[in-house]
């Protein structure tokens, strides 16, 4: 989906102009903006030597669940970040210092152990997910339902330094939930391979936008860097290196882990029957998985896509996501189905007869759903629900009425008439078309992807709720862990709250008075995000 991508120029017409130094927002630095916020004067001061963060009395959190203490430490450190190292140390309290923040888990069962799911996200409709709040100099957060970890970055974000390096934090109430349950980041590990450590970093800087979805491209048509135990072929001859350049078994729990204590999904998208250049590579048991291409009479040498008509291809993809079903624990696999190039397949003898056989006279797409069609009664039977891009939709390919269909083609008007048409089929849907980050431009592009909303389409209702969210993706033509995260970030956070926040969040004003602030803080936590514009922070990336 990133190859062929058609889309009208950006034209940033009377982008807005801020001003270099952002003005304080009465919503501080908070991002993405809460649902309900009330940020009073009164200030409170913390230091790193008196607070603490602990369980709340009653709460339910589970004692030998580590989950929590991690993201306990994890938070401390942010919000002390370096002046713990450096910073005063008291150990007396003033009267208007806070000591403590109470964590209170209110069901019963939240599990330790248990991989965040679409449903999770769902089941919240104006319910709140968390609430923050200050009570005789104590802070609250009561977590009503599970992922737990975002109250605690809403937190982070309401401390800040006074003039005098002192941490403060206002008297404050938030209720918050978010508006879509799907909040995901595309990244492809194929067209570059991208480092472990690349990819949990990112995940790491995800959770501080409450991203929860990681779409992980792992292979595509230049390489096959997932190491498979059923097929180790694939990788040994498809990957760009047989060993530096894999994802081996313990890398893929270590990415899931690292994701699954943040409240991240992970997506895996194992795209057919095109951009598979890389899979006919490994010289596996059924040689033919690919299409032979012709030269008139002649095979050609080259190869198209996946061969349709060859019962071993089939055998194979059971094999095949027999594993992936159990590699990957989210209930979905995104199985692509972008993109195919028929010019193969109409070269070949033995297609076209396949195709006379049945009756699809020249019509390619319909050879396309018959394979698309046992594809995902495959997939049906490991218990793995799917995501498909949208081409599988509009060529008509029968699918289960729980598939997710993901939008990324065309121009706005296109794009909106997709989202109609899907919604008015009762599909789900999600957007990416306005969120290719991996394109750039002179000048504020994050505030065209900010104001593009994935529910501006005619519809009913029924319709706008079928849209379950969208992704931001950042395809790998160009892109490596060179400049992964400064292309990435602070870009995808106007995605992110786009897809978080209230619909009437759209004031391009505060948004930067917010972002900027947003963006610093990010790098003050390590992360090499890119300026928006002409400012400064007050802590520069340091580039360690
Ligand atoms: C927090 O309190 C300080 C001091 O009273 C005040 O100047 C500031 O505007 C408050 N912050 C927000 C975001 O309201
Ligand atoms: C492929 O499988 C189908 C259905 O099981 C069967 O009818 C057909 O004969 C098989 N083709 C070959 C070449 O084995
Ligand atoms: C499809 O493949 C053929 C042969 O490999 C190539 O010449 C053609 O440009 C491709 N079409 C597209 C749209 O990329
Ligand atoms: C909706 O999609 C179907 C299938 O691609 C197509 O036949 C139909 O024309 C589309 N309708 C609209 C209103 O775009
Ligand atoms: C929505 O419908 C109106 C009136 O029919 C039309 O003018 C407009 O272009 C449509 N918008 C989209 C995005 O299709």
């Amino acid at each position: 989906s990133s190859i062929f991508f058609t889309w009208s120029l950006l034209l940033l017409i009377n982008p807005f102009e801020p001003e270099p130094v952002a003005e304080p927002s009465k919503y501080g630095s908070l991002w993405p903006l809460p649902q309900k916020v009330q940020i009073s004067d009164v200030s409170y001061k913390l230091s790193s030597s008196n607070f603490r963060i602990v369980d709340g009395k009653l709460s339910y959190a589970d004692p030998s669940c580590s989950l929590l203490q991690d993201a306990y430490r994890r938070y401390f450190d942010y919000i002390f970040g370096l002046t713990r190292k450096h910073g005063p140390k008291s150990g007396r309290t003033g009267p208007s210092e806070l000591t403590e923040l109470q964590v209170w888990i209110t069901s019963p069962d939240t599990e330790c152990d248990g991989y965040p799911s679409l449903a999770s996200d769902e089941s919240c409709e104006s319910l709140s997910f968390f609430n923050i709040q200050l009570l005789d100099l104590i802070y609250y957060i009561v977590f009503i339902l599970f992922p737990l970890f975002l109250g605690l970055e809403t937190f982070s974000q309401l401390v800040y330094e006074d003039e005098y390096g002192v941490k403060n934090v206002n008297s404050s109430e938030i209720n918050d939930f978010p508006r879509f349950a799907h909040r995901g980041i595309l990244l492809d590990s194929s067209r570059h391979f991208l480092p472990v450590q690349v990819i949990l970093d990112n995940l790491e800087t995800m959770a501080m936008n409450k991203f929860n979805v990681f779409h992980w491209h792992i292979v595509d048509d230049p390489s096959f860097p997932f190491m498979s135990k059923t097929f180790p072929q694939l990788s040994q001859k498809g990957a760009y290196h047989p060993y530096t350049h894999v994802y081996t078994p313990a890398d893929v729990k270590k990415v899931i882990e690292f994701a699954r204590v943040r409240g991240i999904r992970v997506i895996p998208e194992f795209d057919t029957p095109g951009h598979t250049q890389s899979w006919g590579k490994g010289d596996f048991p059924c040689e033919n998985l690919l299409t032979p291409c012709y030269s008139g009479s002649k095979p050609s040498g080259t190869f198209g896509p996946v061969n349709p008509i060859l019962n071993s291809t089939y055998d194979f993809m059971k094999q095949f996501f027999k594993e992936i079903s159990t590699v990957f624990p989210d209930a979905y696999i995104h199985l692509g189905g972008d993109e195919v190039n028929f010019s193969c397949w109409k070269s070949n003898p033995d297609i076209q007869k396949f195709m006379t056989d049945h009756g699809f006279g020249q019509d390619f797409s319909k050879l396309e759903s018959f394979y698309i069609q046992n594809l995902l009664d495959i997939v049906t039977t490991t218990n793995k629900g799917y995501m498909i891009w949208q081409e599988v939709f509009d060529n008509g390919v029968k699918l289960t009425p729980d598939t997710l269909i993901h939008v990324w083609k065309g121009n706005q008007q296109q794009y909106q008439k997709e989202m109609a048409n899907v919604t008015s089929s009762g599909y789900q849907t999600l957007l990416s078309t306005p969120w290719y980050l991996n394109r750039i431009s002179y000048g504020q592009d994050w505030q065209e992807f900010y104001k593009a909303d994935p529910q501006e389409f005619n519809g009913t209702e029924t319709q706008k709720k079928l849209v379950i969210g969208g992704e931001a993706c950042l395809w790998g033509e160009y892109v490596d862990a060179t400049n992964l995260s400064p292309r990435l970030w602070p870009r995808a956070s106007a995605v992110a709250e786009r897809l978080w926040s209230a619909m009437d969040v759209t004031d391009l004003g505060d948004a930067w008075n917010r972002l900027s602030p947003h963006r610093c803080r990010m790098v003050e936590r390590g992360v090499p995000a890119e300026p928006l514009f002409v400012s400064y922070c007050p802590r520069e990336y340091n580039g360690v």
